[in-house]
């Protein structure tokens, strides 16, 4: 922080406001406009956020310039090529690196919580078989609040780390449960002595008549996938965490809250969309300049799926990791024909779209989506399955960053203003007369 200051002149009135101007380590500066409304009687107006800092945070740094992000100051490249998701949900949630003897203790403590109370298991079935999976996540994680009444008090750290493990080492149940409910096949417990991605395989693919071993290269992808949407600072998902825990609401509500705004395809969801459009391309037999003209046309509601993204103008830094893990593992595994033809149609698009003067001028390039939904589908993963992946790796960041809310002592519920434009004193009419 620094004692700079900016100074707002009211021209209709004359009038002048200081308003404090705050250094981040790193990033734009940011003008403190909290006491704007008590000196000048103004709001602001920022629809979708796009120019305010919605909360102060030390978890992850991201310049959208140039193509960086940073989990607790530890570059994502890094962490992808060295670390593990479990090490990343340590440091996250404990912002340091763990020492050996921590990370085994840490571990011990997350694949041993990872069963669900069994009255949980009633809740999928009460679901059609149809249902979305995303739909019955955001279910069955905010009836979690109804089960952990024992370590609900937020305003105690001890009480949300427990809150974080438990969240952390039960969402790769929820999420293979909701897949196997919706595929009409038995439930598969957790195994305490697995990794935690091989865990998640085993009970998505595993029979109980079959012996499973989960593929290791599977399991690895998975890992790396993890890590790279662990955190992603004030995105939507996140920043709908903060304001539904911002009223102290149980934390498990609030990460259902999250869950629901990651499934749109403007967010989480737009991994599944990828796919779709990519196969819509390979069917249709139209050339890729066709989709792209599409994208480009202000009355076609077509967007490129996987292009674009509110912070970066660069290449995202995840979609570049994504793209080289996705041509590993497509060399490395028996991936079917239609894998590689939709990989070969990504990279043709890509490569269309990035020389497009339209794509250019916009700075709209691959993001993380563009890649990962393809190395789901080369791992068998269904396509509704893609965002709760997604919502599973999500979830340390979503706890992290509430909790970091909630250890502010000064934090306050989240309460915009607007800019009201409707009609005002309207005389009521009866009924009757109208
Ligand atoms: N295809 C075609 N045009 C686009 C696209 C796209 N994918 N993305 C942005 N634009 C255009 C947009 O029409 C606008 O043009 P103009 O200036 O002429 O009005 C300009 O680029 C700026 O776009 P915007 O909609 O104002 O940007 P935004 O920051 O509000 O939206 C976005 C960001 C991610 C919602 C948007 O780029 C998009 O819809 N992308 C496709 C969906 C997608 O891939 N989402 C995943 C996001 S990354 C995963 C995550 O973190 O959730």
């Amino acid at each position: 922080m620094s004692d700079e200051t900016v100074t707002i002149i009211d021209d209709t009135t004359g009038k002048k406001v200081q308003l404090p101007l705050l250094s981040p380590t790193r990033g734009p500066k940011t003008i403190d406009i909290s006491a704007l409304y008590k000196e000048l009687g103004y709001f602001t107006f920022d629809p979708g956020f796009v120019s305010t800092a919605s909360c102060a945070s030390s978890i992850t740094f991201l310049d959208g310039e140039k193509g960086v992000l940073q989990y607790r100051g530890y570059p994502i490249e890094q962490l992808a090529a060295q670390s593990s998701y479990l090490e990343v949900c340590f440091l996250l949630i404990n912002d340091k690196l763990p020492s050996r003897q921590e990370l085994d203790d840490f571990e011990y403590e997350i694949t041993n919580h990872t069963m669900l109370h069994e009255a949980l298991k009633r809740f999928f079935s009460g679901f059609r078989r149809d249902a979305h999976p995303m739909a019955i996540m955001v279910g069955v994680v905010g009836a979690l609040g109804a089960f952990y009444h024992d370590h609900m008090d937020i305003h105690n750290p001890e009480h949300r780390m427990i809150t974080a493990h438990r969240l952390i080492a039960k969402m790769p149940t929820i999420a293979a449960w909701s897949y196997r409910y919706a595929m009409g096949k038995p439930f598969i417990y957790p195994v305490n002595s697995m990794s935690y991605t091989e865990n998640f395989l085993n009970m998505m693919y595993s029979m109980p008549s079959e012996k499973y071993t989960p593929n290791p290269l599977l399991a690895k992808a998975l890992d790396l996938i993890l890590i790279l949407h662990a955190d992603h600072e004030q995105n939507a998902s996140t920043s709908t965490v903060r304001l539904a825990g911002s009223s102290d609401a149980n934390p498990f509500a609030a990460v259902a809250a999250g869950i629901a705004a990651l499934w749109g395809p403007a967010h989480g969801g737009a991994n599944e969309a990828v796919i779709r459009m990519l196969m819509e391309i390979n069917e249709s037999g139209k050339s890729l300049q066709s989709f792209v003209d599409r994208a480009k046309d202000k009355d076609d509601s077509f967007r490129l799926m996987g292009f674009g993204h509110r912070v970066y103008k660069n290449y995202d830094p995840r979609a570049k990791l994504i793209r080289v893990i996705c041509h590993q593992l497509l060399n490395d595994m028996e991936s079917t024909g239609e894998q590689k033809k939709l990989l070969e149609t990504a990279m043709a698009l890509e490569k269309v779209a990035l020389e497009d003067g339209y794509f250019v001028k916009r700075n709209l390039y691959p993001n993380v989506d563009f890649y990962s939904g393809i190395i789901f589908l080369a791992m068998g993963i269904p396509m509704n399955m893609f965002t709760v992946i997604f919502a599973m790796a999500r979830t340390v960041g979503w706890i992290t960053q509430w909790a970091e809310m909630l250890s502010d002592d000064n934090h306050k519920i989240g309460r915009p203003r607007q800019l009201y434009t409707g009609p005002i004193d309207l005389e009521y009419v009866p009924i009757e007369k109208r």
